[in-house]
């Protein structure tokens, strides 16, 4: 996995990273603040022993410091009752009670350093200034050798322990760190097995995670869509011409950055949408008081002309072949502002007559000639033609099939426009599963624009519509024509 997909997937899903991060952070800060606290206190001796004179063994006297080898005895029998029950009684505890006393004991320089800790920072600095001398006291009992020449040892105290102010454990920032750390890792590591096991692409997530290209609509699955695809006039209230109308109000500011006023719209694989999404945005434009033309881009199975119930067989190809007008085989859909430039003959070459001059001519008579130009399209992985159309216009509108489009064909489509250097303009997330729970869905929004509007005429509706959209819109055209 590249470095720019592991950042898609981990931009997609950062609400996995970021529940995880919380929950282990919340966790560890729980456990953190529940643990009890211990104080740890150290403090350094050494044990001597004081050897009185002795003629007969022609010892002269005086003090031995205690070696590695007696101090390492003394650790061995520290937990014995030996040392344990003077050293509670020393410190006031009960019989039985728990000590907890350690001894580091260094091989060079016979000195010992003893460690106490405790729920108690006092009791933790009683236990490292108080077992040194009870060892002491003891010490000669472990050592036959000292025990001939000295009845006991001294402890001789180099360090005192002190109380400490901050307890050992639990540490919080170290805990604090490791919650985070573990947390993101988790996080990160749950975001790739998710994304590793689905091969469909889900929703806006999965695009995300596949190009940085905005999401610029999610158009609901409509269930009548197959019976009346052109739901801009049998559903003007309905999800998804409302979301076709989010895509026109995004697309508009795309517009704004290419200026070219021309979309061709494809997908990855065959019906995802394409020229059902094609024919509502062309009418959603045309609402909005543009002059807009929809061209049957698709010359190897034209759809527009057949959705819309034209004629199919004169269009593009008839003009191309000069055997009518461009305006002859224009036809004006009703009174909608929106024309449709049909397919005409299925041609043998199609990549080839789109990429010819005669074609590139044609469509800067389109651009000129029209406020917007749209373009349907054949899908991208089977066929170049997309690319081909994209050269024609100011930029590519990627169709998605929700729960369809496979992740894999999505990366085929984009990579093959990566390497001819064409960026799509951005996403339509087509046929999205509409909850239950959806405000925006269908009885919904036709309750919250209320009942007069429900039930009134499309086309009445339409011609509301087109005046108050005209209204915004007409700065824009009045500075375009002249
Ligand atoms: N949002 C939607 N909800 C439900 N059905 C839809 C939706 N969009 C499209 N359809 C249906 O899906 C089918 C395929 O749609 P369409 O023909 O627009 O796809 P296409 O991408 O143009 O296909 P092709 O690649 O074959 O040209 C059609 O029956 C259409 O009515
Ligand atoms: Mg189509």
């Amino acid at each position: 996995m590249q470095l720019r997909e592991l950042l898609g997937v981990l931009r997609a899903r950062w609400r996995t990273v970021v529940a995880c991060l919380l929950i282990v952070v919340g966790v560890t800060a729980a456990v953190t603040m529940t643990t009890t606290p211990s104080y740890t206190a150290s403090s350094r001796v050494y044990l001597t022993v004081n050897r009185p004179l002795d003629t007969l063994r022609g010892d002269p006297g005086g003090v031995t410091v205690m070696r590695y080898n007696d101090l390492k005895t003394l650790a061995e029998v520290l937990y014995s009752p030996t040392v344990m029950e003077p050293l509670r009684a020393e410190l006031g505890l009960p019989p039985g009670a728990g000590v907890g006393v350690a001894l580091l004991i260094s091989e060079n320089a016979s000195v010992m350093d003893v460690i106490g800790t405790s729920s108690d920072p006092q009791l933790a600095a009683a236990i490292a200034n108080t077992t040194g001398p009870i060892l002491a006291k003891v010490a000669v009992q472990f050592s036959p050798l000292l025990s001939q020449s000295a009845p006991n040892a001294t402890c001789v105290p180099i360090t005192k322990a002190f109380a400490p102010g901050l307890p050992t454990t639990p540490d919080v920032r170290r805990n604090l760190a490791l919650g985070i750390l573990i947390g993101l890792a988790l996080g990160v590591g749950l975001a790739m097995v998710r994304h590793a096991l689905d091969t469909k692409v889900r929703g806006e997530a999965d695009l995300k995670a596949a190009s940085d290209r905005p999401v610029l609509a999610q158009i609901p699955l409509e269930a009548g869509a197959a019976a009346r695809p052109i739901t801009l006039e049998s559903d003007p209230h309905g999800a998804h011409a409302e979301s076709i109308r989010r895509l026109r109000t995004n697309l508009m500011f795309v517009d704004v950055t290419t200026g070219k006023h021309s979309f061709v719209l494809t997908s990855a694989m065959p019906g995802e949408g394409k020229t059902t999404t094609s024919i509502n945005l062309a009418l959603a434009i045309a609402d909005a008081g543009s002059r807009v033309i929809l061209v049957e881009g698709d010359l190897r199975n034209p759809s527009v002309a057949k959705a819309l119930g034209i004629e199919g067989g004169v269009g593009l190809t008839t003009a191309l072949l000069g055997r009518a007008s461009l305006a002859d085989v224009i036809q004006p859909w009703g009174d909608t502002g929106m024309s449709v430039l049909a397919a005409g003959q299925i041609p043998p070459n199609p990549s080839e007559l789109l990429g010819s001059r005669p074609m590139a001519e044609l469509f800067e008579k389109l651009a000129a000639d029209f406020d917007f130009v749209l373009i349907d399209s054949p899908p991208l992985v089977p066929v170049i033609d997309a690319v081909l159309l994209q050269r024609l216009t100011g930029g590519l509108v990627m169709v998605v099939a929700a729960e369809r489009t496979r992740k894999k064909d999505l990366q085929t489509a984009l990579t093959s426009l990566q390497t001819v250097d064409v960026a799509p303009a951005g996403f339509v997330l087509n046929f999205v599963p509409v909850s239950a729970s959806d405000p925006y869905r269908y009885g919904t929004y036709r309750y919250q624009q209320g009942s007069a509007s429900a039930s009134a005429d499309p086309r009445q509706a339409r011609l509301k519509r087109q005046s108050a959209d005209a209204r915004a819109s007409s700065g824009r055209r009045s500075r375009r024509r002249t």
